[in-house]
C-alpha cells in the first residue's frame, strides 16, 4: 500500500497557520504578509512581536501599550538565578536556558492555566525570561555577577544591557533589534514544530517552548550558527578558505549516506529543506556582516566567509543559510561561538509563542502516522516454544 510517507516529512503539510510564509523558489520570507526586508530595521522588534502574536501591526497605542505590557513582565526569577549558580560552568547555554524554563514553569502563578490571558501573561514573561537567562549565563559562566535589570527603552537594548552590564550603543541596539526582527519566525522549521505538537497536546506553555529550545540547539538546526562561527575562526586566514572547503566538501566522497550525515563532512551555514536559492535573511545579514566586520576591526573574518562562500558557489548549487553570515555579525558583537545559538533563541521565542497561541487557539491533537516497516504479524506461540527450546538446550550443555 502506498503511504505517501516522506523522509523528514518534507513538503508535507502539517499545520494550517497565518503567521509565516516562506517562498523557497524565489528566497522570500513573509511574516503576517509583510516581506522581511521590509520590516527589519524599519519596525521594532517588539512591533514585530505583536505583528507575530495579534495578526497586525500595531498602531501608536497599541505598540505603546504591548511595550509597557512587556516591561512589565521583566525580571529573572530569583529561583532561576540561583539555579543557574549551580550549574557547571561549560554546560552549554542552550541547556542552561532549556533547564531555567523548565525551573520557571514550576513557579509561575499561571502553569495550569491554558486560558488565554493566562497563556499571554505567560508569553510575555518567556519574551523575556530568555534574553535574561541567556545574558545571566553567560555572565555567571565568564566569571561575573549577572547584571541588574535595566529600564532601557527596546527590548534589544534591554538584553545587551542585562549582557554587558552597561547600555549598548544604539548603533549596536539597532543591529541586535534587527537580528532578532530576523530570526523572530520561519514558519513551521524543527523547533517550531516541536513546540506546537506540545501544545496541541494541551500542556502547558513553558512544556512547549522546553520543546523548541531543545530542538533547536541541533547542528541541523539553530546549532549550526555556533558550527558556522567556529568553522570561519578554524580557518582563520581567508587565503585558507578555498582549501579547506575543498578538504570538507571533498571529504564526502566515497562515504556512506549515512556517514555524509555527519556534521563534521557538510558545511554549516549551507543548505535548507524549504530554500532553493539564497535565503532572504542571509541577504540582509551578509550586508550587516560587512558593515559590522568594517566597524569593529574584524573585517578579516568577513573576508573568510566571503571566501567560503565563494567556494561553496563555485562547488555546488546549495543556497546559504541564516546561519552563515549571522555568525559575522555575532562575532562583531563579542559573542563567542557556543553562545551565538542562544541569540538565536532571544529572537525565535517570539514565533514559538505565536504558533503556540495560534495553536492552542484552534487546537487539534497532532498525531501523524508512521509507515510501518517492521515484522508482519506474526504467531508469539511458536516463537515463545523456539525460544523455550533454545533455552532448554542451552541449560544442557
Ligand atoms: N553541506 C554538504 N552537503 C549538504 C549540506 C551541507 N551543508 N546540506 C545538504 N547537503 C547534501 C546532503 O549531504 C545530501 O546529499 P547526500 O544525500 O548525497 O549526502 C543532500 O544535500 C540533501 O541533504 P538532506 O540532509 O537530505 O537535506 P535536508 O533538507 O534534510 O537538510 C539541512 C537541510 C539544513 C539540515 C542541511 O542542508 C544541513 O545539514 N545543513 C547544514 C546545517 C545548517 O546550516 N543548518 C541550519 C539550517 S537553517
Amino acid at each position: 500500500m502506498e503511504t505517501g510517507w516522506k523522509a523528514g516529512l518534507e513538503d508535507v503539510i502539517a499545520a494550517r497557520s497565518a503567521i509565516c510564509q516562506v517562498d523557497g523558489v524565489n528566497g522570500r520570507l513573509y511574516y503576517r504578509g509583510y516581506e522581511i526586508g521590509d520590516l527589519a530595521g524599519a519596525v521594532s522588534f517588539e512591533d514585530v512581536t505583536a505583528l507575530l502574536w495579534n495578526g497586525e501591526l500595531p498602531d501608536a497605542a497599541a505598540s505603546g501599550a504591548f511595550k509597557a505590557r512587556l516591561e512589565a513582565a521583566r525580571g529573572l526569577p530569583p529561583t532561576v538565578g540561583q539555579l543557574l549558580q549551580t550549574l557547571p560552568r561549560d554546560a552549554h547555554p542552550l541547556d542552561a536556558l532549556r533547564t531555567a524554563v523548565s525551573l520557571a514553569a514550576t513557579h509561575d502563578p499561571d502553569t495550569r492555566s491554558n486560558e488565554p490571558e493566562a497563556n499571554l501573561r505567560k508569553a510575555l514573561r518567556l519574551m523575556n525570561l530568555v534574553p535574561e537567562t541567556v545574558a545571566a549565563w553567560q555572565r555567571i559562566r565568564t566569571g561575573r555577577t549577572p547584571a541588574a535589570a535595566p529600564a532601557a527603552a527596546s527590548h534589544a537594548a534591554y538584553f545587551l544591557e542585562l549582557l554587558e552590564g552597561r547600555a549598548p550603543s544604539p548603533e549596536v541596539a539597532r543591529v541586535m533589534d534587527l537580528v532578532l526582527t530576523l530570526h523572530a519566525d520561519h514558519e513551521l522549521n524543527a523547533s517550531t514544530f516541536a513546540a506546537r505538537v506540545g501544545v496541541a497536546t494541551l500542556t502547558d506553555l513553558h512544556a512547549a517552548i522546553v520543546a523548541a529550545v531543545s530542538t533547536l540547539k541541533g547542528p541541523r538546526h539553530g546549532g549550526a550558527n555556533e558550527d558556522v562561527l567556529a568553522m570561519l575562526l578554524e580557518i582563520g586566514e581567508p587565503a585558507r578558505a578555498e582549501s579547506y572547503v575543498e578538504a570538507r566538501m571533498g571529504a564526502r566522497a566515497g562515504l556512506s549516506k549515512q556517514e555524509r550525515g555527519d556534521p563534521k563532512v557538510r558545511m554549516p551555514g549551507f543548505g535548507h529543506r524549504v530554500y532553493r536559492v539564497d535565503d532572504a535573511r542571509a541577504r540582509v545579514l551578509r550586508g550587516m556582516a560587512k558593515s559590522m566586520a568594517e566597524a569593529t576591526g574584524r573585517q578579516k573574518l568577513f573576508e573568510v566567509a566571503e571566501r567560503v562562500y565563494d567556494a561553496m558557489r563555485a562547488r555546488t548549487s546549495l543556497p546559504v543559510n541564516v546561519d552563515f553570515f549571522s555568525a559575522v555579525v555575532y562575532d562583531a558583537l563579542g559573542i563567542p561561538p557556543d553562545f551565538c545559538t542562544s541569540i538565536f533563541a532571544v529572537g525565535r521565542v517570539a514565533g514559538w509563542l505565536a504558533h503556540a497561541l495560534e495553536q492552542y487557539a484552534d487546537n487539534r491533537l497532532i498525531r501523524p502516522r508512521a509507515d510501518y516497516s517492521g515484522s508482519a504479524p506474526r504467531p508469539l506461540a511458536l516463537q515463545r516454544r523456539k525460544t523455550e527450546t533454545s533455552m532448554a538446550s542451552s541449560l544442557k550443555s
